[in-house]
């Protein structure tokens, strides 16, 4: 049961897309307070567990530490960061009482879980106003389902979508994709898609080309379509200040990007210089930036993705202005010999230093000046300085700031549905909030070449799921810093389960594309090993997307009693018949598993051969050497199995061989991968394990 507490006048997120009942009096759980903004408080038990929040840092409980939901173009993962790209206000607590909760609210919202007191969830905003849905239920699993139904169905890829894909940001000419192309076709890895970074446009520019590398785009799409392979360009956020430009004059004539309080258009410098915001939170501006989407659809193009929309600043000419008085105070100052308290006492003030006291060693200082060229970037002093014009309305940036990726991607969602109503398009974003996630999936940003980012990666799946996004990855292989063999192979052997699968790395690291490293075979095999299990992949989706269900779940919903599965984090539930437990420690040769039930453990060997062991209910260490990839069948189940290959049309779907316990049934979900028709019995077929 579901029940709706509205407080104040809150802003239409458009979120939950059907009527949930109004509640009576207070929510049943915790207390309420909307004295100075709103705070919710609940005690904990020492056992509970809080699951949640879809994007977030951490673990899959979510107990123990303090989280923003405020969208931030932040590369550097660490531990201690509070915020990522996504704000997913949905949290479940299961222990004495289990209940769900989802806060609606599109500013900034914190969630501190057991982290000012390790007893005390505490979920506070500025503004108390917000709607706050209550959800009841017999296990946290049947509350994520029940609010899944209220937030509408799972964004659909065209099942292309689930075959590899290489991108690089660095990749400039027809000769740089080409030289990918070859690079997998020639070694005989599979390979669906070659995404484009931002230079693939004209100076950064929105819906352009290079003119000198691409005079004949259409042409090169096709080329690489002869190919089986399809070119995901970027889409990113801000539209180049630029005269003579289109989208530019056309926005700027129609009053289509945000504006300052003043009704100027501001102003964010990110990739291309000076930019201005489409204000996507406006019908009309949205149906028009998302039309622009088709400049490219109409040279071929099927699918993209949206970067830069938290929407991530670089500076602002006020906070330039800003910088140049305070250099201008410190260049004039003769003494540049000032200790760190001096920046102390000038970037936080104590209450017998008035303001003069301030602005005197800020100029005596390098350390606000640090400061202040830090916090260029991203700052909440421009995100105050710019509105959108909703209904008649306007509202200031900060106060709706989580909705932007959302919208951004709305409106491709959008105008997808006008340019091709019976066509899937494939669409994924770097920004988000609960509802994008009926229009796109979400990659999880610029991670980094590290192993703990393996796990941070799995731990988030089941997460993004209970918040609607099922099509999401990370970055394989590590987005900053350097990459190593060992680390790409097994960032793979997890990749090769997760619905997008690419491997991206940032510009000025290492190439990271499969066929730099020695010993192909191996990455051959893995990548592979992913084009045989697309059909139970793809199969398993749907199920999931159509029935407002899980792809990846905790163990802890699939075996509640059992007090072991319930702790851990580091395997997850795969569909309905399989179990994943991938290793994320180099030069480890296994690793421990915990095995609910009996099992198969199955290893994809990179003979081809396939092993399979009955391993029984319990703890197990398991042998996975680099090149293999390993998976768990449920007891009493199968999964079906297609010969790999180069791209996913070509796989052979009618001969499919089955993996598991003989006798078992599997029920397959298959369609054209490319229309809308999901609803049809023809769709699922039982295939019978039989030997
Ligand atoms: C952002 C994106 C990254 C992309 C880069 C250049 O950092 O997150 O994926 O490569 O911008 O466009």
């Amino acid at each position: 049961m579901i029940q709706k507490y509205v407080y104040g006048k809150p802003f239409s997120t458009e979120a939950v897309v059907t009527e949930v009942p109004a509640g009576e009096g207070t929510p049943a759980y915790g207390r309420i307070e909307t004295g100075t903004g709103f705070c919710f408080t609940y005690i904990m038990e020492e056992t509970d567990i809080v699951y949640g929040l879809g994007e977030a840092n951490r673990g899959l409980n979510k107990r123990g530490y303090c989280y923003i939901s405020d969208c931030t173009d932040d590369p550097n993962h660490t531990e201690d960061k509070r915020s990522l790209y996504g704000a997913h206000n949905f949290i479940v607590v299961s222990g004495r009482e289990t209940f769900g909760l989802f806060f609606d609210y599109p500013s900034a919202m914190t969630f501190d879980i057991g982290y000012t007191r390790m007893d005390t969830l505490q979920v506070s905003c500025q503004d108390a106003d917000l709607n706050l849905y209550v959800i009841d239920g017999d296990s946290p699993y049947d509350i994520v389902k029940q609010f899944r139904k209220i937030i509408g169905r799972s964004y659909i890829p065209p099942k292309y979508a689930f075959g590899f894909g290489q991108s690089r940001w660095g990749y400039k000419t027809k000769e740089d994709f080409r030289k990918v192309a070859d690079g997998y076709r020639e070694n005989q890895i599979p390979l669906d898609m070659v995404y484009m970074d931002i230079d693939y446009m004209q100076d950064f520019k929105d819906f352009t080309l290079n003119e000198k590398n691409f005079p004949d785009f259409k042409d090169f799409v096709r080329e690489m379509k002869n190919r089986n392979l399809r070119l995901i360009p970027i889409i990113d956020a801000g539209v180049k200040v630029e005269e003579g430009y289109d989208v530019y004059e056309e926005g700027v004539k129609n009053r289509y990007f945000c504006q300052r309080e003043d009704g100027s258009d501001f102003v964010a410098a990110v990739w291309p210089g000076n930019t201005h915001f489409p204000d996507v939170l406006n019908d009309e501006a949205r149906a028009w930036f998302g039309d622009k989407y088709r400049i490219l659809t109409e040279q071929g193009i099927e699918g993209f993705w949206n970067d830069m929309n938290e929407p991530a600043i670089f500076y602002s000419p006020e906070g330039i202005d800003g910088l140049k008085g305070m250099l201008k105070q410190f260049l004039e100052t003769e003494n540049y010999n000032s200790g760190v308290n001096a920046g102390t006492l000038a970037v936080a003030p104590t209450s017998d230093t008035n303001g003069s006291a301030e602005s005197e060693s800020a100029g005596a200082s390098i350390w606000p000046l640090m400061g202040k060229i830090g916090g260029l970037a991203n700052s909440k002093d421009d995100y105050r300085r710019f509105y959108h014009r909703v209904n008649g309305e306007r509202i200031r940036h900060d106060k709706v700031h989580n909705l932007f990726g959302y919208y951004m991607t709305r409106a491709a969602g959008e105008a997808f549905e006008r340019i091709d109503p019976e066509k899937r398009f494939l669409m994924f974003s770097r920004s988000s909030y609960i509802g994008m996630h009926r229009y796109g999936g979400i990659w999880m940003g610029d991670n980094k070449s590290w192993w703990s980012h393996i796990l941070l990666n799995l731990k988030m799946l089941p997460s993004l799921n209970m918040c609607g996004f099922l099509y999401t990855g990370a970055d394989l292989g590590g987005f900053g810093a350097d990459t190593t063999r060992d680390l790409l192979l097994r960032w793979l052997a997890l990749g090769v389960f997760t619905p997008l699968m690419r491997d991206h790395a940032a510009a000025g690291t290492r190439d990271q594309e499969c066929y730099q490293f020695e010993d192909l075979t191996d990455f051959r095999h893995v990548v592979g090993v992913r084009y045989r299990l697309i059909p139970y992949l793809y199969s398993e989706y749907m199920k999931a997307a159509l029935n407002d269900d899980l792809y990846f779940k905790p163990l802890a919903f699939v075996y509640p009693e059992d007090p072991m599965a319930v702790q851990v984090e580091d395997q997850m539930m795969l569909g309905n018949e399989i179990m994943i437990a991938p290793v994320y420690t180099q030069n480890a040769r296994g690793r421990y598993v915990y095995l609910p039930e009996e099992m198969k453990f199955v290893k994809f060997l990179p003979d081809g051969s396939i092993s399979g062991e009955i391993l029984p209910k319990g703890h197990h260490y398991v042998e996975i050497a680099l090149n293999e990839v390993p998976l768990f069948i449920r007891s009493g189940k199968c999964i079906p199995l297609a010969e790999t290959a180069e791209y996913v049309e070509a796989l052979d779907t009618e001969h499919l061989t089955m993996l598991g316990y003989p006798g078992a049934e599997y029920t397959l979900y298959e369609d054209d991968g490319v229309g809308k028709n999901y609803d049809r019995a023809e769709n699922y077929r039982t295939l019978k394990y039989s030997k």
